[in-house]
């Protein structure tokens, strides 16, 4: 390689490091949402449904030892699914391609619809995914103590953080 060659050669490099230093990497939801939100909340529920006793409430004599350890596992990817959404630089919805569920329904939003409702309300969309971080840490501590009490609350009350996320930016058409 000459001077020129060798300079040209370095300039594309940094060129391309620089690119890439300021297009941070965006979270992408539908990737997140299959991977490790969904996932790990079927397998909370799982759990603690076939823990519950006929009083409703969770007996730890109903918890596998093993499953005290998963739940702290299900507890850090829902806390980190949390905070991969709340902090990253930006969310992208899907990669170009990748169909949502139940997209072909009439009336059901696409990947695009989703990215508009994203990007007109961004704020609040980062308060539902911090409150997805703050219950994925609620079920670790929970977890850890072997608190049956507050580890049956936050699987309660964990349908509605999902729930409330999707109707308001996947599926708002469905609110009345
Ligand atoms: C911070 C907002 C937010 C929270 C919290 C959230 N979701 Fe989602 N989820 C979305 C959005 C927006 C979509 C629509 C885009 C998509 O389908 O990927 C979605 C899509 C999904 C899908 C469909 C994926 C597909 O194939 O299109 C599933 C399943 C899902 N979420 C499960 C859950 C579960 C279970 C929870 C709670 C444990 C949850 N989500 C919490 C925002 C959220």
């Amino acid at each position: 390689m000459n001077t020129f060659t060798r300079t040209m050669f370095l300039s594309v490099l940094l060129t391309t490091f620089v690119a890439n230093a300021t297009d941070l990497p965006k979270t992408n939801l539908h990737w997140t949402m299959l991977t490790k939100v969904n996932p790990n909340g079927l397998a909370l529920w799982d759990i603690t449904n076939n823990a519950t006793g006929n009083d409703g409430l969770i007996d730890a004599k109903l918890v596998k030892t093993e499953d005290w350890a998963r739940l702290v596992e299900i507890g850090k990817a829902l806390e980190e699914g949390g905070k991969a959404l709340s902090s990253s630089a930006g969310v992208v919805v899907a990669a170009p391609g990748s169909k949502l569920q139940d997209e072909d329904n009439p009336g059901a939003s696409t990947a695009a619809d989703v990215q508009r409702y994203l990007d007109a309300r961004p704020a609040e969309f980062r308060k539902h995914a911090q409150q997805l971080q703050r219950t994925g840490a609620k079920v670790i501590q929970s977890a850890k103590a072997r608190d049956t009490k507050t580890l049956g609350e936050v699987a309660n009350s964990l349908d509605a953080v999902c729930e409330d996320c999707h109707v308001i930016f996947w599926y708002p058409q469905q609110q009345k």
